[in-house]
């Protein structure tokens, strides 16, 4: 019997190095036409290294591919493309600076007449995509990078879909969607799984996994534990598949905040957030939460100084401080770990020793020089806290995977050692192994005095990691609880702008 018809995409003992490393050891992986097919493992298990291998981006060291029963290489990304193999790579892949339509409809397939390109009709073949995904409202001739964030995931996906993708690729494009952007495209992708699109689905997030995916593929260290229905398996077995233990708690205990207060906002107003007070005492953490757009992240920017405000107060350590600058915070011990960390917290051609050591330099240099070997040892204890999956300090952060430079990140902002710590969704693209031990360091970091202020969209994030929880609702604070034993739903109606009842 022919299996030509069961698996569109298959591979088959794929093995890929770096440098000597396996990122890939003898993978074998088999999507079906129809299913969406979740490819999950902790940070750095090796998903975008495969499915770079799958289309075309690196060339396996040995193993095979076969789509539809047919032996293949792919010589390319467009090779692949051609094939109707097509990806959303992790680092999304628009073309900021040209026109969504010339986002979708890419180089050679371009409509021309006469040997010119035929824009209108480029802008009908856009839309006509577009349109198929329900995003009709998207622009066609506007600048692609001006876009919202999941309106440029969608564009991705119109790209994909225009050539006639057999087999569609995403590599976490939720990582910057809110609930209800997530479930937009959820839709997407099962009108296409309905139209016999295979997809494979890479997330962090299990609840997503298991809401979406027919089948989940687990990988570990550069090999495939398993492949199993998801009807079949639960979130619990899933992740001791992939970290090869049993979970233990999740969060840590809370600590017992101090007396005094570090940080108080009084009347503060910006362009979203409206006449917010609130305070932290040293030692304590508070959580805020809010749907997308409710003035989280503006009203942390503006402790930080990354935004100025229009009216109000800010006072730290008693001193009325009022900063307007990044620098002028850091120089009172505010920090903020921004939440798009890979575009605006780390240089990726520079090894992890140096991300960290930047903005550090107080910390580690010995009577005013900064040795290799304080930057070493600060880097590897980051990189033991972290549990940063690289070859060492020296490796440079452009070659760890997406999660991994997440962590770099955060590990550098934690070395300063603030007073005030702002983070902005510190979990997000981090696996779930991984986000025990940064719970934990918030908490170190607490324990040695520090007030820590967290932005998160996952409640029961909040609610096991903070002391307290304020919600925030069209840039008010719309309710405050104790975190201890709150209840998500109450949360969640004061998202709305409801009273609880
Ligand atoms: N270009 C490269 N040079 C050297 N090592 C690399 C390169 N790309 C990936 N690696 C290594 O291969 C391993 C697998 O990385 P990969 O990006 O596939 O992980 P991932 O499963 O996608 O993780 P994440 O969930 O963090 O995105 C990692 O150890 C990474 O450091
Ligand atoms: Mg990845």
């Amino acid at each position: 019997m022919s299996t030509a018809s069961q698996y569109v995409l298959e591979a088959r003992d794929i093995s890929k190095h770096f440098d000597g490393v396996f990122a890939l050891n003898e993978v074998d992986l088999q999507i079906r036409t129809g299913e969406i097919h979740a490819l999950l493992g902790e940070n750095g298990a090796g998903k975008s290294t495969l499915i770079k291998v799958l289309t075309g981006v690196y060339a396996p060291d040995s193993g095979t591919m076969h789509l539809e029963g047919e032996g293949i290489t792919f010589k390319g990304v467009s090779s692949a493309h051609k094939a109707g193999v097509v990806a959303l790579y992790q680092e999304l892949s628009i073309v900021p600076n040209v026109s969504v339509a010339e986002n979708i409809v890419l180089g050679d397939d371009m409509p021309t007449r006469a040997g010119l390109v035929d824009w209108k009709e480029l802008r009908r073949i856009a839309r006509e995509q577009l349109d198929r995904l329900n995003q009709g409202q998207i622009p066609v001739q506007r600048m692609a990078g001006r876009l919202t964030p999941v309106q440029q995931t969608m564009v991705a996906v119109a790209r994909a879909i225009a050539v006639k993708a057999k087999v569609l690729i995403l590599d976490e494009p939720t990582a910057a969607l809110t609930d209800h952007e997530i479930q937009d495209l959820f839709r997407v992708l099962r009108n296409l799984r309905a139209e016999g699109v295979a997809i494979v689905y890479v997330s962090h997030r299990l609840e997503e996994v298991f809401e979406l995916c027919d089948r989940a593929t687990i990988m570990r260290n550069g090999r495939v534990m398993t492949t199993t229905d998801v009807a079949d398996t639960t979130i619990r077995e899933v992740i001791s598949t992939m970290v090869g233990r049993n979970q233990e708690d999740l969060f840590p205990t809370r600590g017992i905040p101090g007396a005094s207060t570090a940080v108080e906002i009084h009347n503060l107003s910006g362009q979203r957030v409206k006449d917010v007070s609130l305070s932290v005492k040293e030692g304590e953490v508070l959580g805020i939460g809010g749907l997308a757009g409710s003035g989280r992240s503006e009203l942390l920017r503006i402790i930080a100084g990354a935004q100025r405000h229009t009216s109000g107060r800010i006072v730290i350590d008693g001193q009325e401080t009022n900063h307007k600058s990044v620098a002028a915070a850091l120089s009172h011990g505010v920090a903020l770990v921004p939440e798009e960390r890979r575009s605006q917290g780390v240089v990726l051609s520079q090894s992890i020793g140096e991300n960290i050591a930047v903005g550090n330099l107080t910390s580690i240099s010995k009577w005013g020089l900064v040795t290799r070997a304080r930057i070493k040892s600060l880097a590897s204890n980051s990189i033991a806290e972290l549990q940063i999956k690289s070859r060492g300090p020296h490796q440079t952060v452009g070659q760890l995977s997406g999660g991994n430079q997440q962590k770099v990140v955060l590990a550098k902002y934690l070395a300063r050692n603030p007073k005030v710590l702002l983070l902005d969704e510190p979990t997000r693209g981090i696996d779930v192994g991984t986000k025990s031990e940064i719970y934990g360091l918030i908490r170190g970091l607490a324990a040695k005095g520090a007030a820590v202020i967290v932005v998160s969209s996952e409640l029961p994030e909040l609610i096991g990691l903070a002391d307290r929880i304020v919600l925030m609702h069209e840039g008010h604070i719309s309710g405050e609880v104790s975190a201890a034993g709150a209840d998500e739903e109450q949360l969640l109606s004061y998202c709305y702008g409801r009273a609880a009842s």
